[in-house]
């Protein structure tokens, strides 16, 4: 567990006893269409996660580990805590983690709906780069933005 800098709050990975807390700030914030209970529920099994607590669940991250990189599935901030720098301050705690070892991942990737500008403005802060673009990449026949951070 680390501590959240400036704050009360800590980050650490998530557990089951925080699933319905999942399901729900992801119910509440935009653009998070596809991310169904039974989705949500295979993620839990399958990712790892980070989460930010203030001190209950504010912000998280899914992520699994590619080796040379890192790819995010799905993340929110509650809406509540957004724009506090909670989501920024998981990158970098998830940064931080890889830098750690030195074979870690070097890069993070992830996929944004080209539509996202809330999300698309934290990711080009933190210093993620678009590269490529899916056309018609989502169920509202919207595009896919991939973008790519590296870490060192
Ligand atoms: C996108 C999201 C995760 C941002 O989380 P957050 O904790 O509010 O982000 P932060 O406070 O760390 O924001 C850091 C920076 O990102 C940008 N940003 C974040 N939210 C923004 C918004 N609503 N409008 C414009 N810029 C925004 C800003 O540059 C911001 O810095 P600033 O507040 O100093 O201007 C949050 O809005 C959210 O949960 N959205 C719905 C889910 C989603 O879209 N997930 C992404 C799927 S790819």
């Amino acid at each position: 567990m680390s501590e959240f800098a400036g704050s009360s709050g800590s980050i650490h990975s998530l557990s089951s006893e925080h699933f319905e807390a999942v399901v729900q700030m992801s119910v509440e914030v935009a653009f998070s269409k596809a991310w169904t209970r039974e989705k949500l529920e295979l993620e839990f099994a399958e990712a790892l996660s980070l989460g930010c607590f203030m001190p209950e669940l504010a912000a998280f991250i899914f992520y699994r580990d590619l080796g040379e990189v890192l790819e995010v599935s799905w993340l929110a901030t509650h809406v509540n805590w957004q724009r506090r720098g909670l989501m920024m301050g998981l990158f970098r705690a998830l940064a931080d983690a890889s830098s750690r070892g030195k074979s870690g991942p070097r890069e993070i990737w992830l996929e944004v709906h080209e539509n996202n500008h809330d999300a698309r403005n934290l990711y080009e802060k933190i210093g993620f780069q678009v590269t490529s673009r899916r056309p018609r990449y989502y169920s509202d026949g919207g595009a896919a933005l991939l973008m790519s951070w590296r870490l060192t």
